[in-house]
């Protein structure tokens, strides 16, 4: 297991600078007769009145998340939890579409990174996917819960060694190993659910074995803990990291195929992947060499290699294109 602060094992190099100030990749589009212009998906969002909207709403959210999380670590105060969650619940609903969700949350990237806004994208993700395999009201809720408490235990843990851009030492990189069972501990006296804190302390284990901290296999993990890991995963491959943009959709896809599916409960990654994909057929997209084109057909096999269109008529099946590959949503 490599010693490095980040929950993903494979990374993809943007082709295009990342301008981590203003969150957005530069996309330059040639059109006929008239000079390149720059444009980017999510400039064109963030002028929208619903982004607007949803960005105030997640940032009154990630204060209460805060504000409950520290008063309870820091001085024993009781988290209200049934606020945290049913703001969460709000924030949810007020996307019409799933599609919706993954874009508002995707382009408030730059805004915030912190332990709270991933905890809130954590449970948002995991809430959907939740939703996608059917689960009922009281168990959305239970999972959406475990989301927004799963790292909590980072709290326990110097900030200074949880932002370290380098390679961890021995000792620091067992005490970010820990925060599972910090978050256990932390959850422990509350009246909550037991699988919400079976959740938060098996978030990192794999079904594979090769997690932590006790390096379960699926067959001795709880459903939360392995719904979570796909929601708690997805979200750290999709953010800003200091040494690459945040991966698009896609990009993050490729890096679940890579990494080997059977990490994950094969139900649950399944569900997810394919509705991931499914969200964006149809979509434009700009490919790794600079060309744009539309998605016109999936490759169950593969993904994260779709059939594409060109604006001419011509197809490209992206599955037999080793070196090609979806860089960003238009
Ligand atoms: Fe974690
Ligand atoms: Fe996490």
């Amino acid at each position: 297991m490599s010693k490095t602060n980040t929950n993903e094992s494979t990374t993809v190099t943007a082709a295009e600078p990342y301008n981590k100030q203003t969150g957005t990749q530069k996309q330059t589009i040639s059109q006929p007769g008239a000079s390149p212009v720059t444009v980017s998906y999510s400039q064109k969002l963030k002028t929208s009145k619903e982004f607007h909207e949803f960005q105030i709403n997640h940032t009154i959210v990630i204060s209460s998340i805060k504000t409950n999380m520290e008063n309870y670590v820091n001085g024993g105060v009781p988290m209200n939890l049934n606020l945290m969650l049913q703001q969460t619940i709000d924030l949810s609903h007020s996307c019409k579409t799933s599609l919706e969700l993954f874009d508002m949350v995707h382009n408030l990237r730059a805004s915030d990174d912190s332990i709270y806004a991933h905890s809130l994208n954590v449970a948002l993700i995991s809430r959907r996917l939740g939703h996608w395999l059917k689960m009922e009201q009281d168990e959305l809720a239970l999972v959406t819960l475990c989301g927004l408490l799963h790292d909590i235990g980072k709290l326990r843990i110097p900030a200074e060694i949880l932002n370290k851009p380098d390679k961890y030492t021995d000792e620091e990189f067992a005490l970010v190993q820990s925060h599972p069972k910090l978050s256990y501990e932390l959850l422990k006296p509350l009246p909550i659910d037991e699988r919400v804190k079976r959740g938060a302390l098996s978030h990192h284990e794999r079904c594979d074995g090769s997690g932590y901290p006790q390096r379960l296999t699926q067959n001795d993990t709880n459903d939360f803990a392995l719904l979570i890991a796909i929601g708690d995963v997805y979200d750290a491959m999709t953010a800003a990291r200091s040494y690459r943009a945040p991966l698009c959709p896609f990009q993050a896809i490729a890096n679940f195929e890579r990494d080997g599916l059977s990490k994950y409960k094969p139900q649950f990654i399944l569900t997810f992947l394919q509705h991931m994909a499914n969200m964006y057929q149809n979509n434009r997209i700009m490919l790794s060499d600079g060309r744009s084109a539309n998605i016109v057909m999936l490759n169950q096999n593969s993904l994260s290699k779709p059939i594409v269109q060109f604006d001419d008529g011509s197809c490209l099946d992206l599955s037999t294109q080793s070196d090609l590959h979806i860089q960003s949503i238009l």
